[in-house]
């Protein structure tokens, strides 16, 4: 019996699957095997993945419904859509003053103590109406999407009150039912401190655990739960405190680590078994190690520390400690203000020396697991999401190569043609 098919992508130049590894992520050498069939096919039903190989393989094992699509991708790269799984999409403002202030000589961190950096835009998102929010997250959303991405994480954390951190996560609800991306929304109260409770951090930190996490949880508008563990936010205790409180309460913990200065986050996220830490530009040793042991994921950002113009994370040793990479584009108005998740493949490429078959697994397959979606997206394997890039690009090599240009020809989400 042949399967009928109402979506066939075939005589890929390179069909890259990313499958593998049976539930968990690529891991040291495995981020180089990206499932590459040249003159490779795809083929879908109702918007899920029903076979892939070789175009005459799957051609002769499947059935065109009248209304199917055939797209001929000759001459360029097939592969699962992208996976971003740190991004700070939901906010008002902007911060460009700031970038100047920065090229001028002044750091993130001195902006962030002078009432500036995330606390401004705080001051703008609480003033947005949630139309306004809603609005401009959408616009974000559909770069990201015309950028090749078809799962975004968004984390709230620019309101710091109880009701304006749920504002936030209902904003992103509301996105999430109308809009073609898969939405995972993640709790981040604790993001910074309000200047209201400078003097008195203690308290806040016992807001986000005995208010903010129980209400956000009840009306389950999060999955994971999210603190920003670093030199003049969180301290180590403090962000141990939330992300078990958070465990109780059925969030999964992710963790904001070592991006400024090494602190023992990457160590903590170990202690708490978060599910991914992200930054770790300041990563110990140790901490590879730990999460190596534990299998958290680190979530590397290299847009950010591009744009801060700071060391980055080093992706190399972490590889060969045997900790699972992945790559996000941290989209957010501070540090990171970029949808492309090509040109952070280029930087994971440039900067960090990873290979461009280990930036696209990392992009994708790794980055699925980073949001615990590993079983619907990532990959093109059967039964998985139809979630199909077809790239303007000869080879996959292509893709970092020629970079600060958008090579997605289209998108198909759930199987139908969205870019
Ligand atoms: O992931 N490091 C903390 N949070 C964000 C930046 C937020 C901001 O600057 O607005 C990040 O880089
Ligand atoms: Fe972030």
């Amino acid at each position: 019996m042949k399967q009928p098919v109402d979506l066939l992508i075939k005589n890929a130049g390179q069909l890259l699957t990313m499958a593998g590894h049976s539930g968990r992520p690529k891991l040291g050498d495995e981020l180089n095997d990206l499932g590459l069939v040249t003159g490779g096919a795809v083929a879908a039903l109702e918007g899920k993945i029903v076979k892939v190989g070789k175009t005459g393989e799957v051609e002769s094992s499947v059935e065109l419904l009248p209304h199917a699509r055939v797209v001929d991708a000759w001459g360029k790269v097939v592969m699962p859509c992208f996976v971003d799984p740190h991004t700070h999409v939901v906010f008002a403002g902007s911060r460009e003053a700031e970038f100047e202030l920065r090229l001028k000589g002044a750091t993130y961190l001195e902006i962030h103590q002078a009432g500036g950096g995330i606390l401004s835009s705080v001051r703008a998102t609480l003033r947005a109406t949630f139309g306004e929010l809603a609005e401009t997250a959408r616009r974000r959303l559909d770069r990201l999407l015309q950028q090749g991405v078809g799962t975004v994480e968004i984390k709230s954390g620019y309101a710091l009150t109880v009701e304006g951190e749920i504002r936030m996560l209902e904003v992103v609800k509301h996105l999430a039912k109308n809009h073609p991306l898969d939405l995972v929304p993640t709790f981040l109260g604790a993001h910074s401190f309000p200047a209201e409770y400078k003097e008195r951090r203690d308290e806040f930190v016992d807001l986000v655990c005995r208010e903010m996490i129980p209400r956000v949880a009840e009306a389950g508008l999060a999955e994971f739960c999210d603190v920003f563990c670093d030199q003049g936010v969180f301290s180590v205790e403090q962000a141990e405190a939330i992300l078990e409180t958070g465990k109780k309460h059925g969030l999964l913990p992710v963790i904001h680590a070592d991006e400024i200065a090494p602190m023992g986050a990457a160590e903590l996220a170990a202690r708490v078994g978060a599910v991914s830490a992200s930054h770790l530009l300041k990563v110990s040793n140790l901490g590879m190690e730990m999460m190596a042991g534990k299998g958290v994921i680190a979530v590397l950002l290299p847009g950010t520390a591009f744009f801060l113009m700071e060391p980055f994370a080093p992706a190399r040793k972490m590889i060969e400690a045997g900790v699972a990479v992945a790559l996000s584009t941290d989209r957010n108005p501070g540090s990171s203000p970029t949808e492309s998740m090509q040109l952070i493949i280029t930087l994971a490429c440039l900067q960090m020396k990873m290979t461009p078959a280990e930036a696209l697994a990392a992009a994708t397959i790794n980055a699925a697991h980073a949001l615990r979606r590993a079983h619907l997206v990532g990959s093109l394997e059967e039964g998985k999401q139809a979630d199909i890039l077809v790239m303007e690009a000869p080879d996959y090599r292509y893709i970092p190569y020629h970079f600060g240009v958008n090579l997605v020809e289209s998108v198909y989400k759930r199987g139908r043609k969205v870019v």
